[in-house]
């Protein structure tokens, strides 16, 4: 018997990068996946290339009235959450002079706001022995140029994963984040940055990265999995870092 047979996950933000590969990665290992994405086309194409074990919702993370109907369209699909992973996101950079009040609210309403109430909202759905990871970012640990906003945003996560293990420790759900370095997907290009800024970026981070490339999503995704399951029963309140080392190891 797989490892996942018989498991519910639910994934926010999969058509593409990290949250893609770990709906397959739940997959492969014989999991159910409900996961979410903004674009009826989207999520309709990851949906069959996922198969018959995944099933896709239209619901934007960063809208109140699409966070508040999440359960009821998760209740037409799937009796309980066994696994929620929050993954939905986006990165929008800018020195401090240049940030306005749009893209504050558009990184806190997807990041902060989407996860708190994703959380909120499925918790009636998750019985003891369940499981939430959250995703944070190394940018948290470092001070990196442009990215104040983002970076404050993943620090509330940060901080929801700590309270989030206290009040939910009673009812046996367990709570734990992911941490991910420089990884390659779609998230760099979808950004605010120019295809000049992502090159400097790109040269800049590399020589900082002791495994000296960016890792992949599907690195990520077998992290995600371990946090979701069995062998991971006494983590609880953590954020794991897969970050090929950075920021903490210095090589050279
Ligand atoms: N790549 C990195 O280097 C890196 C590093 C640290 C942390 N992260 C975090 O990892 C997470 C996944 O990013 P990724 O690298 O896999 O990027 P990606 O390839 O761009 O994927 C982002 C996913 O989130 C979805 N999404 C974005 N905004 C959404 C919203 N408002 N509602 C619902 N879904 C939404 C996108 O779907 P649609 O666009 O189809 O809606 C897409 O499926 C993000 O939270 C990101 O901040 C990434």
């Amino acid at each position: 018997m797989k490892k996942m047979e018989n498991k519910i996950a639910v994934i926010t933000g999969a058509t593409s990068g990290i949250g893609k590969a770990a709906a397959r990665e739940f997959i492969d290992h014989g999991a159910k996946v409900v996961f979410t994405g903004r674009y009826e086309n989207t999520v309709q194409e990851t949906q069959s290339e996922l198969g018959e074990q995944a099933f896709g919702i239209v619901s934007d993370a960063g809208k109140m009235t699409d966070l508040l109907m999440l359960r009821e369209k998760l209740v037409s699909v799937v009796p309980h959450v066994d696994i929620l992973y929050v993954n939905a996101g986006i990165g929008k950079y800018a020195p401090v002079e240049q940030v306005s009040e749009e893209h504050f609210n558009e990184l806190f309403d997807i990041i902060v706001k989407g996860t708190l109430f994703t959380v909120q909202q499925l918790l009636p759905l998750m019985r003891n022995g369940s499981v939430i990871i959250l995703n944070t970012s190394i940018v948290t640990e470092i001070g990196m140029p442009n990215s104040s906003v983002y970076s404050a945003a993943k620090a509330a996560v940060q901080s929801f994963v700590k309270t989030f293990a206290a009040e939910l420790a009673a009812k046996g759900i367990r709570v734990n984040a992911v941490s991910p370095g420089p990884i390659q997907t779609n998230y760099f290009e979808r950004s605010n940055l120019t295809a000049a800024q992502m090159e400097n970026f790109t040269r800049s981070f590399a020589p900082q990265i002791p495994l000296a490339r960016f890792g992949k999503p599907e690195e990520v995704a077998r992290v995600i999995r371990f946090l979701a399951s069995d062998d991971a029963s006494f983590m609880h309140g953590s954020e794991v870092f897969v970050d090929g080392g950075f920021p903490k190891v210095k090589v050279g």
